[in-house]
């Protein structure tokens, strides 16, 4: 039992596993911003504007934006240091040992999973009114779940098909690929700031917040900027994602907090632009429809918007399912490797360099999800994983720190620990104004990797193994 809560030893330099390092700084700046510019900000900012923040969700932006600045910063800390064993499963792993690096890879496998699934639902959408708009849109049965009153929904299964084929055939082309479709997206979001920047009518900032800081509507709902905050940081998820990139990266320890912080500071930056100028040219209380970007283009006359957004919508919700696709691979394959999930994940394919086995089978499971279960609402589950895994980190710089207090680090985080415990008020403050169903489901799915953490993987583990 006591092998169980032994840490893994950080090692400099890299062991060789096979995948192939071929991303650079850049690659993984432009990987993180591809996980990270979607749905969050075409979609949810108009119903957090219209029910949750006023034309204060410029303000959630910030503050999700802050409790994500300080993850961020604690990623890179941990990214130039660990080096070798990337994302919050490896960090935790050396900071907290087995078992608490077990909790966080499985909430990772829920965080990236749920959200490939639940964007493909929303992707699924927007493709089809694409379809439509040419004459080609497919019938109701074909594109919602049977709970939704339908067979299938053929496109969101089908898309998740086409990025698996993707990752199977090289990083490097699919990080091409990613680069192409985020050159794609910024190009609709510039179009749009280049509107809305002369269009403003200052008089739609006011009431400034309505709904304040922190409220309940009479139902016991929690509103405010607070709770917008909680629901906007959606739209900042993904840059963790660059973290799983380390075995790939050219210069790890120089370029993954390079990219997670250039993908961080640059997304947030167009957040707050982006909010503050939909807030400005329409009402907010009109923002809460399915499309609140091209539903502002639209009051605004200009009519062509629908299709300019929707597909920088389309090409944005690709990339991210792309990204976190991608970090879900490689953190089951990290897992694997250490025995806690079976060998066989882990095994990389020798010609195309790419984990195949661990791909096609998190591809058709989550191809399945999205073609039969709507998924819309188990998006805030991603929400609360993703943030439990940035208190983890913070956490794991504090106690990095005092263990390896001479370990090189070529970045470290300034003033000490405050910035860290900061993280983790942020990020802790974050889950708590999330809705309870979502804590429960939570705790449900945390319960069902306890036991087969004791089930399976106590039995596998190569680290008790070795002691
Ligand atoms: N940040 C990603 C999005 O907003 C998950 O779609």
């Amino acid at each position: 039992m006591k092998a169980l809560f032994r840490k893994k030893v950080i090692v400099e330099g890299e062991e060789d596993h096979g995948l192939k390092k071929c991303l650079t700084a850049m690659d993984l700046t432009l990987l993180g911003i591809g996980a990270i510019i979607g749905t969050g900000i075409f979609v949810l900012t108009g119903h957090a504007a219209a029910t949750q923040s006023g034309p204060a969700v410029v303000l959630s932006f910030i503050v999700a934006g802050l409790a994500c600045g300080f993850a961020a910063l604690a990623y890179a800390e941990l990214a130039a240091m660990v080096g070798g064993c990337g994302s919050a499963y490896g960090y935790s792993y050396a900071a907290f040992g087995e078992m608490v690096a077990w909790i966080i890879g499985w909430d990772l496998i829920l965080e990236y999973g749920v959200a490939v699934a639940a964007v493909a639902n929303g992707w699924s959408g927007y493709f089809n009114n694409a379809l439509t708009a040419v004459g080609f849109g497919l019938p109701d049965y074909l594109t919602k779940s049977p709970a939704s009153g339908g067979v299938v929904n053929l496109p969101a299964m089908l898309i998740i098909l086409a990025l698996m084929v993707m990752l199977i055939v090289g990083i490097k082309q699919s990080s091409k690929l990613n680069a192409a479709m985020v050159a794609v997206k910024l190009l609709t979001i510039a179009v749009f700031i280049g509107i809305a920047v002369f269009n403003v009518h200052p008089e739609n900032w006011s009431p400034f917040m309505p709904f304040g800081w922190f409220d309940h509507t009479a139902e016991g709902k929690t509103i405010g900027v607070l709770a917008g905050a909680s629901l906007v940081f959606f739209a900042y998820v993904g840059f963790d994602a660059v973290s799983t990139a380390v075995e790939e990266a050219h210069d790890p320890q120089r370029d993954v907090p390079k990219g997670i912080i250039n993908s961080l500071v640059f997304c947030t930056i167009i957040y707050i632009v982006v909010s503050g100028l939909l807030t400005g040219i329409v009402p907010y209380t009109d923002l809460n429809v399915s499309s609140p970007v091209a539903h502002a283009l639209q009051q605004l006359g200009y009519n062509w918007a629908t299709a300019l957004v929707a597909t920088g919508v389309i090409f944005g919700l690709t990339t991210v399912m792309l990204v976190l696709y991608y970090g879900l691979t490689r953190v089951i394959v990290a897992i694997s490797r250490d025995g806690l999930l079976p060998g066989y994940f882990a095994e990389v394919n020798p010609r195309t360099h790419t984990p195949v086995n661990v791909t096609v089978i998190t591809g058709l499971v989550m191809a399945l999800a999205a073609g039969f279960v709507p998924l819309g609402t188990l998006a805030e589950l991603v929400n609360v994983g993703t943030l439990a895994a940035f208190v983890l980190v913070c956490a794991g710089v504090i106690a990095l720190r005092k263990s390896h207090p001479d370990q090189p680090r070529p970045y470290k985080m300034p003033f000490g620990i405050v910035l860290p415990v900061l993280g983790i008020l942020s990020c802790g403050a974050l889950i708590a104004f999330l809705p309870l169903t979502t804590h429960l489901r939570f705790i449900l799915w945390l319960l069902v990797g306890m036991i087969w953490y004791f089930s399976y993987s106590v039995r596998h583990s190569k680290l008790a193994a070795q002691s």
